[in-house]
């Protein structure tokens, strides 16, 4: 089933992009080396823009150390995964409603108990999101910073990994650090990144150069890193996490903003891996059996 839809700013009908409904379900963990580059407002941002344009849209707050998704996104969640894990609450019951009809599961210390969960707990938790996901179009991972084995874990679950960088070297080195653990011992090789917080596109694919010159050096031509773009410096960022409220409806005309709006549809229109089992029931199985 297909969807197509006609983005506002459009006027040309030819223009027309034709959003690919649940069959291909793409599971993406958003992901950094270093916190604090802004996985979370891109997260959210990147999520609100796609839902605005009809696409149905999970986040999942993965972050366990610095889960801020939902005050991001100006919400009280009253449970959280770990509720669906002790099998007191079921996943529609714990999900959160956000702007745009975005829905989030928010995180919380159960995550960490996931490799140990007993047989019936997995099949339980496989069967909530199963029956949860047959209406979705993506599911976009906050999952923290690190190599922490939660970080990697979401990183190996999901389909795709968009690394999240500015350009301070130590954002380009723990980013290297990540890309480099994912690739010598998970075999991930296909990456893309954003660079976020940069005034200039040249500073911006500085930081890409950088990036990709040190992979291919160290880890191999097959590594592919696919530059998505860049979202600007923009104190409308900081002042809409104060409001908690997402920049691209509390400001929509900042410069972040028109970023977020450009850089979701770039990545909807950047195709996905190539061999996808479009069932969601695929991504909770690697993610429930993954041990590291
Ligand atoms: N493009 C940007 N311009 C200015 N400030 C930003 C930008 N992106 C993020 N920030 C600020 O950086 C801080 C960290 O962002 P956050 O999304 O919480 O990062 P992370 O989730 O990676 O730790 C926040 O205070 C946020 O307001
Ligand atoms: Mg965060």
């Amino acid at each position: 089933m297909k969807r197509t839809l006609l983005l506002p700013e459009m006027e040309d009908p030819s223009l027309e992009i034709t959003m690919p409904s649940a069959p291909q379900l793409r599971v993406i963990a958003v992901t950094s080396g270093k916190g604090g580059v802004g996985k979370s407002n891109v997260v959210a941002n990147l999520g609100l823009a796609l839902a605005l344009k009809g696409l149905k849209v999970l986040l999942i707050d993965a972050d366990l150390g610095l889960a801020n998704l939902d005050i991001i996104l100006g919400l009280n969640p009253q449970f959280t995964i770990h509720d669906v894990l002790q099998l007191r609450k079921t996943l529609p019951e714990v999900l959160v409603e956000g702007p745009g009809g975005l829905k989030i599961l928010p995180a919380s210390s159960g995550i960490p108990e996931l490799s140990e969960l007993d047989e019936y707990q997995k099949m339980f938790l496989l069967n909530e999101l199963d029956n949860y996901s047959e209406s979705l179009d993506l599911v976009l991972i906050d999952t923290g910073a690190g190599i922490s084995k939660n970080v990697l874990f979401f990183n190996i679950a999901a389909q795709e990994r968009l690394v999240v960088a500015n350009n301070e070297p130590t954002s380009i080195t723990d980013a290297y650090a990540l890309i480099k653990v994912l690739a010598t011992q998970h075999n991930e090789r296909h990456f893309k990144l954003l660079v976020n917080g940069i005034s200039s596109p040249r500073d911006a694919e500085a930081v890409y150069r950088t990036l990709l010159k040190v992979s291919e050096r160290f880890l191999g031509r097959d590594i592919s890193l696919e530059y998505l773009g860049y979202i600007p410096h923009d104190e409308a960022v900081p002042k809409s996490v104060l409001k908690q409220q997402p920049v691209l409806t509390l400001y929509p005309k900042a410069r972040a903003s028109k970023s977020f709006a450009q850089i979701a549809q770039r990545l909807w229109e950047m195709p996905g891996p190539e061999e996808v089992d479009g069932n969601i029931k695929f991504f909770w199985r690697r993610l429930l059996q993954f041990q590291i």
